[in-house]
């Protein structure tokens, strides 16, 4: 049944919308201002062209990938998306399970709202995302926590130093904390089946809270004075990563940027890896599409693990991805509106994309991905 429902990754987002109240889909589904760099993230891929090659017995060939010494099934992971888990009932965690399954990595938010104790004991999960608060006693203890728990990569999201502008927000009454209003009320009524079957469950098992934004346990999603509790963001610099090089002993990523000298300030820093991303057009509306300085910042990189994200959807994307030099590559809103139809459906999902990487594969001539490079893609525009 979810073979004939959902075709392609984007089938997910039409019918995630029929089913979220407006402001949490307005929430997942959007950008900040004009979302002209959630356009952009798309209209990259579509600017590059595929140059296969024919007659080349692909029929040994394999999605397979490594990265930080773990063998995935597929070059592709799941990007940290804060308030998941109100996509459906335990939402973070069906992510976990459902990337464990599928043997891709699944990166926990910092925003998640269950424990990441849980998520890494129940669901695999050993890549965390943190959002550090601004005071150095406060990171050390954050980095601990996470070390404790088992996790073996740390990524640092760099490109929020304050809260983006998101008009659509705005208007659909959407705000973290999420305010209780009447027009949550009335729009949860006409989505019974996640009023009832995710947001009713989440509230009757417990307030759901930021559970991972510091050592200790958050403040409820539904606080008034969140953002005193996290403490000023924008004071954070390189040194604050710095330090957490120091401290924290296993990989360590830095995710969110677009420029070749601040790959070159991750490498210096001692960075593992870099995830070259925009934040899917969420922080900074007009920031350029990751793709499109993907190729520099390779350049700039040495020894990191190169990843990136924003705007793939399609298994000739990861493959243009990679041909431009990526390493690895994640995905982000699809993965969420497919766990609004629960493990199944993030794991259908994850097959889709794992079908249209080998299909395609085999149509460009190639039977592993270290095969790929910029000799198979060419700019059209
Ligand atoms: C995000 N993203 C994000 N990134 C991060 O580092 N920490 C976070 O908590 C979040 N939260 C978040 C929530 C939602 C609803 C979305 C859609 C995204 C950004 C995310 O990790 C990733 O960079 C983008 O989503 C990638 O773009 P695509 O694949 O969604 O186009």
């Amino acid at each position: 049944r979810l073979a004939r429902r959902f075709l392609n990754l984007d089938d997910f987002q039409g019918a995630a919308k029929r089913r979220l109240p407006r402001q949490i889909y307005g929430y997942y589904a959007g950008a900040a201002e004009t979302e002209q760099s959630l356009r952009d993230n798309r209209g990259s891929f579509q600017e590059l062209a595929l140059i296969p090659r024919v007659l080349a017995d692909v029929s040994r060939r394999t999605t397979a990938k490594s990265l930080f010494g773990r063998d995935y099934r597929l070059p592709i992971g799941i990007a940290p998306m804060g308030l998941s888990g109100l996509s459906t009932y335990q939402g973070d965690l069906v992510l976990a399970q459902s990337a464990l399954a599928e043997n891709i990595p699944m990166i926990v938010s910092a925003t998640s709202i269950m424990p990441l104790e849980r998520l890494a004991r129940e669901g695999g999960a050993d890549w965390f995302q943190a959002y550090l608060p601004g005071e150095p006693e406060r990171i050390d203890a954050m980095v601990d926590r996470v070390a404790l728990a088992g996790f073996s990569t740390l990524v640092l999201t760099a490109d929020v130093p304050v809260p983006a502008n998101r008009e659509n927000n705005e208007r659909t009454g959407f705000s973290i904390p999420l305010r209780p209003s009447l027009r949550l009320f009335v729009d949860g009524l006409m989505r019974p089946s996640w009023s009832v079957g995710t947001f009713l469950r989440t509230l009757s098992d417990a307030a759901p809270r930021f559970e991972n934004m510091d050592a200790f346990r958050g403040p409820p999603v539904f606080s008034r004075n969140l953002v005193r509790q996290i403490g000023a963001r924008d004071q954070l610099s390189w040194s604050h990563a710095a330090r957490i090089r120091d401290r924290w002993q296993g990989k360590l990523v830095v995710k969110g940027l677009l420029s070749a000298a601040d790959a070159a300030k991750a490498r210096e820093i001692g960075a593992d890896g870099i995830i070259v991303s925009n934040h899917g057009g969420r922080q900074l509306d007009g920031a350029i599409a990751p793709l499109r300085v993907l190729p520099e910042i390779v350049k700039e990189s040495g020894s990191m693990q190169v990843m990136i994200d924003g705007g793939v959807r399609r298994g000739t994307d990861v493959l243009k991805a990679l041909a431009a030099g990526a390493d690895f590559v994640f995905i982000g809103r699809p993965f969420l509106m497919s766990a609004v139809f629960g493990k199944s459906a993030v794991r259908h999902a994850i097959s889709i994309m794992a079908e249209e990487i080998g299909r395609d594969m085999a149509l460009l001539g190639i039977n592993s991905l270290d095969q790929l490079d910029a000799s198979f893609i060419r700019k059209i525009k």
